[in-house]
Formats: C-alpha cells, structure tokens, sequence
C-alpha cells in the first residue's frame, strides 16, 4: 500500500483512539535562516575547530559546513562514519566544539544524544539539534503517521530545560533549533514529569515556559 494511504489509516486511528487537540502554532519557517546558515555563522564567529553532526542522510548540511575537523555519524548514508550515534558515543574519546543532532527523531534517542554530547562538548562549545519546533499535533506523533515530521525530539528540549548543569533554549529558525551550553541554567524550568507522555496541548499552553524560544537575531547573546 502506498506510504500516503498507510500514513492516512494511522492519522485515522489516532484521531480515534489518541489526544484530540488541533491547535497550532504558525511558525513560517522560510521567514528565518537555515540550519546551514546558522551553524556556519557560529562556527565562524566562535572560532570553533571541531564538528560533529548525528544523522547526516544525504549530506544536505553535512556538505555545506566549512570548518578545520568534521565528522559526520550516520548508520545509513552520508557523514564520515557509518554507525549509530550510540556507538559512536561509546567509543570517541575526542572532544567537540559544536555538535548537530539530527538523527533519530524520537524523545529517548534525542535525550540520550543530549547527555552523550554534553560529555563530549567542550567547555565553551555548543549542542544544536534539529526539528524541536512542531506546528502541529501530526507532525510529531511517534511512530509517523505524516509527510512532514519532527517527531518528539522537543520532549527532550522540554527534559534538558529541567538540568541544572545546562542552559538550554529554542532557536527560531528551520523547524526549531535546539540550542545548549555546558553551563549553570539561566532559567531553571522546574518540573517533575514523565516527559515522554507529555501532551501536544501542555507544549502548546505551556511553549515559552517550555521551549525558551529565542529569536535569531538575539542568538548570539546568549553565546
Ligand atoms: C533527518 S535525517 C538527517 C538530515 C541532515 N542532518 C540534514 O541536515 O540534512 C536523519 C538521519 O538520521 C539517521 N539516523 C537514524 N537513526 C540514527 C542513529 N541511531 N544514530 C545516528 N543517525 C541515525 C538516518 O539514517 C537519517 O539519515
């Protein structure tokens, strides 16, 4: 059957048995600069020497990023190393300036992702992550049930914003650009839950409390 028509029957099943909340947010994502743009301008500005990207596909930001060392992991294609970001977390012993992660897009890989990057992050460095915007409920329904999808990857933003040892925010830009220094949070977010069953309706009532949403413009005074 084709994907469009698998895609509908899951969208089907989940209006019926799943949360019904169809609010959404109306980011205008070709209003802001790209990932790309936006890593180079950081790398470039911070002088930064080492880069890692999880989850590479067909090297459509991997290629474009000019910078002295870049490794690239991805079990599948494109990168430099072809692997799962958990071995390659269990076997590196080097450190990084700026890491992008972009690989599996679900709540469990993109925190363990988060806390295998903040050890290997150098002290002045930074952890980038992909897709922490969804507008809509469908676009991050684990497993996917539609074409454009984020997953839950903003679960774990939401998860990280309660560590005390890193500050964490949400660049608006390309989908949603996780932003996270290896340093005292500035704005602790106090909340004790089981974040993966968190609701699309708290991310929506609760989104600047939640995602620290920072602008483009005002990005880089908080580097
Ligand atoms: C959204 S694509 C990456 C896109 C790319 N970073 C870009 O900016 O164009 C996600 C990639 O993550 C890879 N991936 C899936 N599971 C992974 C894992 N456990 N570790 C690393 N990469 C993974 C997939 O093979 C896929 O190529």
């Amino acid at each position: 059957m084709k994907q469009k028509y698998k895609f509908l029957i899951k969208r089907l099943l989940y209006y019926i048995y799943g949360e019904k909340f169809f609010k959404r947010l109306d980011y205008d994502w070709k209003k802001y600069p790209s990932r790309s743009e936006i890593i180079q301008k950081i790398i470039d500005s911070k002088k930064y020497k080492n880069y890692l990207e999880v989850g590479c596909d067909k090297d459509e930001n991997f290629s474009k990023i000019n910078v002295e060392k870049k490794i690239g992991v991805d079990p599948l294609k494109g990168g430099t190393l072809r692997m799962t970001s958990d071995n390659f977390f269990k076997n590196n012993n080097e450190k990084f300036d700026l890491i992008f992660l972009d690989g599996l897009h679900t709540y469990e890989q993109t925190i363990k992702d988060i806390d295998n990057s903040l050890k290997f992050l150098n002290d002045h460095g930074v952890v980038i992550i992909h897709d922490c915007l969804p507008k809509k409920i469908w676009n991050q329904i684990v497993p996917r049930v539609y074409g454009h999808w984020n997953g839950d990857v903003w679960k774990a933003i939401v998860h990280s914003r309660t560590y005390s040892y890193a500050d964490t925010y949400t660049c608006i830009a390309d989908h949603g650009l996780g932003i996270i220094f290896k340093r005292k949070n500035r704005d602790l977010l106090e909340l004790k839950k089981d974040f993966k069953n968190l609701k699309f309706s708290e991310y929506y009532y609760n989104h600047k409390k939640f995602m620290n949403p920072i602008s483009y413009e005002n990005l880089f005074s908080v580097f």
